[in-house]
Parts: structure tokens; C-alpha cells; sequence
């Protein structure tokens, strides 16, 4: 996931006694019923992660003490994915959801073992996955700077229909944020927007939390109330604008998700093309954030890169390819493919057409050819594996070539084998290898066989009917087809033939 470790002293305060890491309070408890979903919201992924697991990435990065998430719908699944992917986190359950004050009370009475409640609190949300880990460090530092009470991260969007809007008075100073439903017209023009993502001094919010009513529109207990309460009793609210507003956006239904893949990939694809790499066609090219590449590599069009999958320098991967923690060599060409869990090599050649399943592993300048299919396979430098061919559970050895429709045959119905072809190895084409079975350097084996023993270095492997022509069968036995009509022409040729030649050397006399 993006975002770079925070420095201790970017965090730093200037004023000392404040400096102890905060707690962060990661609001997840509503519904995500726009999802229309069997799975809950914050698993919907993004770029191959949960939409929650950024979230997490982002506050865990700043480095606080604790860390809360509120769950409360589906909570049973947001539960398990987070004891996989942030164990360190703690839960709080929201079993009603009676609105973000009543979420945040939740997180805190999850904190109440602490012999001290850290002294700044700070509130995300599991549903807004672009939220950075910086953006957080600086909404930090700017709490911290300005000596605020409560800060608020705000952006300013073109269309604010929703969300809660940031009042401010006459000197610029953030005064309350109103929500859309109870904003009147005045109000709702104002499209500098309230994120939902604030740093608090734990006391204000304490006591702002015990002073909340529900006389509002949808009668929930307001965390944005705690703001005017704080500037109510003197206290500054700061609002730290953001222009990114990306980082604010939430995700409620699927063409929001889409929305995120797309501009999560953007970002991904443009810093790709900074470093120096060729992406022809970015509207149909994805690329995880987790994927790396070398300056010079090419992506074709209908390439998608995921995982831990690695590109070097001067590669070649499309058009129409997927690769999934795949690792791809320097000046490597991949057309039209599908691999997982795979290396290939430097210099090496795969598809178009060509499946690499987990475990294999293809050397420096050898060749995956076209409709090949590969499982657990060791393919050695400079080996070649051109055209229809189903390589499964085989070591195969430098320089090997593997004719056309050769098949390793791995499974006998109950166990599988393996395959261990030597060095310079030259298997027929059409040939079935039935596991387990060695063929030594050198070795070669005659088109068509079906080998089922070893054969040692520098023999021939044959295995397979003797061929047998049975003289005018056609004739006899499909007299009239044109098949017959056909042989019989050749035959009459051959004889006129015979016989022209006879007369040729008769008049030489
Ligand atoms: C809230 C803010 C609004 C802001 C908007 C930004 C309040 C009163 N309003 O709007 O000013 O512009 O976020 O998106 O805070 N949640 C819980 N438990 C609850 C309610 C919500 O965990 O009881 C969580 C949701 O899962 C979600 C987040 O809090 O992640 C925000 O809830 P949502 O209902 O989307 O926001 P609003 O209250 O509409
Ligand atoms: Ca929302």
C-alpha cells in the first residue's frame, strides 16, 4: 500500500507537552445497503486491498498508540478480515447505529482500560480508502501548530449535496458544520464540505460526547456537534482544507467503488509513467499498487499486473496479458497470457496464449509458446516449450525443446509425478511423457511416443506401432469414392510414367 512511513519529526510538536503519539478512532459500523452486497462494504476491494484495509494502512502509518475500529453491521465478517490484516487494531462494537457521536463513545469506552486516554483523538472513517497517511501527519501538525481543540479536515467540491457543511464567520474562523438534511438554502450554497475526519483534544471531546442531543433531522447523536460546543465554550475549531478531495470521497454503492478503482489506478499508472514507464493505452491497463516496475518497461493495452508481481527493465508485457505475483526478467516478452505465483526469466518468451499456473519458473531466454499450459514447472535456460503443450510437475533441462502437443503427464487418477527432462533434450512432437519418468542429457525421443520409462543419455526413445502400408487397400475396399478415383489416377501416372521411360531408352540405340 502507498505512503511512506511517517518521520518522527514530521509528527513532531512544537509544543512539547503534546507530543505523545494520539489514538485513532476509525469509524465502521454503518450498513452498506447501496452495495446491494452478501459481503460487507468495507471488504469491497480497491486495487486488489479491502477498502478498509486502507484505511487502516493510513492510520497505522502515523504511528499511534492505539487504534480503534467501531464495527456494528456484518460485524462478524469486518471482524474476521481485520484479526487477518491489522491484528494489532482493538474493536469496539456499535451494536445501533445511533450516529458518528454515538461511534465515537463506542471507540472510546474501548479505550477505557488506559490508565491515561491519549491526549489527542483522532477520527477516520473504514468507508474512505485515499485518505493518506501524510494528509493525516498534517492535519496533525496543523491541530498541533494552531493549538486547536478540534480540527477538521475539510475540502471544497463542486457538488456538496450530502455532506455536512463547514460554517465559518466573518474573520474565516469555523464556527459549526451543519448537515445537508438540516441546512437550509443559505447553508446548503457553502461547498466547503466537513470530510468526517478530525484531530480532537480527548478532553473537549469527552465532555463535547456527554453534552449531545438528538434535535436534529435524523435524530442521531451528532459528532459535528461537539465542534460548536467546543467553540461555544471558547475553544478554537480549526478547519484544515484539503485539495485532494479524493481523500475525502466515501464509497456507498458500486459505481462509486468503480469511481475509486479507476482514479486509485490513475494515480498508480501516472507515477508509473514518471518513473519511466511505457503505458500505451492507460484506460485499459491496471496496475496495483503493490506491483514494481522498471524504467522502460512497455505495457500493451488489456494488461493487468497484481499482487507482488515485478516487471524489469526493458520487458514487454501485453497486449491482453494478467499476471499475478509474477516475476518478469529484463527484455522478457508476455503476449496475450495469463500467469500466477510464476518467475520468467530474463530475455524469455511467453504466449500469446500461454497459462502459467503457480510453480513455474521459466529461465533465462527460454520460451512458453502458444496454448501451453504450465503447473510447477522448472523450465531451464534457453529450453523451449513452443506450441500446444501441457507441462505439469516437470523439471525440464538447458537448451531442452519440447515438440508441438507434447504432453507431461502428471496424473495417473491417484498420485502425481514428476518429470525430469536432462540437458539439450529433444522430446518428438506428440509424444506423451507419463509420469514419473527421466529422460537424460542428450536424450531423444521419437514423435508419437508414449513414454513411460526412463531413457538414458544420448538414446532414442521409441514408443510406438511400427508402421505398416498395406498395398491397394483403397482400391479394394473404397472402389468407386473419390478417394479410390484418386489413387488410381496417381497409379495410372506412375505406370505411364514407367512406361514412357522404358520407350525413351528403347529408341536410343
Ligand atoms: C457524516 C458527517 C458529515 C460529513 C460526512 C462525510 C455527522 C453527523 N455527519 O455524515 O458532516 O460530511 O460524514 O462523509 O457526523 N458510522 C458509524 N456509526 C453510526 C453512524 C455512522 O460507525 O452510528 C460510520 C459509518 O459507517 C461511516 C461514517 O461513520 O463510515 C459516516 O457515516 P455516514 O452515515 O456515511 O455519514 P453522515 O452521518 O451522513
Ligand atoms: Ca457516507
Amino acid at each position: 500500500m502507498s505512503g511512506q512511513p511517517v518521520e518522527d519529526d514530521e509528527l513532531a510538536d512544537p509544543n512539547k507537552a503534546n507530543a505523545a503519539p494520539p489514538a485513532v478512532v476509525v469509524l465502521a459500523a454503518g450498513g452498506g445497503t447501496r452495495m446491494k452486497s452478501a459481503r460487507s462494504k468495507l471488504l469491497h476491494e480497491i486495487g486488489g486491498h479491502s477498502m478498509l484495509s486502507y484505511a487502516l494502512a493510513a492510520a497505522t502509518e502515523i504511528q499511534p498508540q492505539h487504534i480503534v475500529v467501531v464495527v456494528g453491521h456484518q460485524r462478524d465478517q469486518v471482524q474476521a478480515h481485520l484479526a487477518e490484516i491489522a491484528p494489532h487494531v482493538r474493536t469496539a462494537v456499535q451494536d445501533q447505529q445511533l450516529g458518528t457521536g454515538h461511534a465515537v463513545q463506542c471507540g472510546l469506552a474501548a479505550l477505557a482500560d488506559l490508565e491515561r486516554l491519549p491526549s489527542e483523538i483522532v477520527v477516520t472513517y473504514g468507508d474512505v480508502p485515499m485518505l493518506t497517511s501524510e494528509t493525516l501527519a498534517a492535519l496533525l501538525a496543523d491541530h498541533r501548530a494552531q493549538r486547536a481543540a478540534v480540527t477538521v479536515l475539510t475540502a471544497v467540491v463542486a457538488d456538496p449535496t450530502g455532506y455536512g457543511r463547514v460554517v465559518r464567520d466573518a474573520d474565516g474562523f469555523l464556527t459549526h458544520i451543519v448537515e445537508h438534511r438540516d441546512a437550509d438554502e443559505e447553508i446548503r450554497a457553502i461547498t466547503e464540505i466537513n470530510s468526517g475526519i478530525y484531530v480532537f483534544d480527548s478532553a473537549v471531546l469527552s465532555a463535547g460526547l456527554d453534552q449531545l442531543g438528538t434535535d436534529n433531522a435524523q435524530g442521531e447523536l451528532y459528532l459535528t456537534d461537539v465542534l460548536s460546543i467546543a467553540r461555544t465554550s471558547g475553544r478554537l475549531v480549526a478547519g484544515h482544507v484539503i485539495a485532494d478531495s479524493w481523500q475525502t470521497e466515501g464509497i456507498n454503492d458500486r459505481i462509486q467503488l468503480a469511481a475509486m478503482n479507476a482514479e486509485m489506478n490513475r494515480r498508480v499508472l501516472r507515477r508509473w509513467m514518471q518513473a519511466g514507464v511505457t503505458i500505451l493505452d492507460p484506460a485499459t491497463t491496471w496496475v496495483h499498487a503493490s506491483v514494481d516496475l522498471a524504467p522502460d518497461v512497455t505495457l500493451l493495452p488489456g494488461t493487468s499486473l497484481e499482487g507482488a508481481t515485478s516487471v524489469a527493465t526493458g520487458a514487454t508485457i501485453g497486449p491482453e496479458v494478467t499476471l499475478v505475483d509474477v516475476e518478469v526478467g529484463a527484455d522478457a516478452t508476455v503476449i496475450r497470457s495469463h500467469g500466477s505465483l510464476s518467475v520468467i526469466g530474463t530475455g524469455a518468451s511467453v504466449g500469446p496464449y500461454a497459462y502459467l499456473r503457480p510453480g513455474t519458473r521459466l529461465g533465462a531466454g527460454g520460451k512458453i509458446g502458444t496454448f501451453v499450459e504450465t503447473k510447477n514447472a522448472r523450465i531451464a535456460d534457453g529450453a523451449k516449450v513452443p506450441h500446444q503443450t501441457y507441462v505439469g510437475d516437470a523439471e525440464i533441462g538447458r537448451s531442452a525443446n519440447i515438440g508441438a502437443g507434447v504432453i507431461f503427464a502428471n496424473y495417473d487418477g491417484a498420485t502425481k509425478s514428476t518429470t525430469v527432462v536432462g540437458d539439450c533434450v529433444f522430446v518428438g512432437s506428440n509424444s506423451v511423457l507419463a509420469a514419473p519418468v527421466r529422460l537424460g542429457d542428450g536424450a531423444f525421443v521419437a514423435a508419437g511416443s508414449t513414454i513411460t520409462g526412463d531413457v538414458g543419455p544420448g538414446d532414442l526413445g521409441v514408443a510406438r506401432g511400427q508402421q505398416r502400408n498395406i498395398g491397394g487397400w483403397v482400391l479394394r475396399k473404397r472402389a468407386g469414392t473419390k478417394i479410390a478415383t484418386a489413387a488410381q489416377q496417381a497409379l495410372d501416372a506412375q505406370a505411364a510414367g514407367t512406361q514412357e521411360n522404358s520407350s525413351t531408352e528403347g529408341s536410343e540405340r
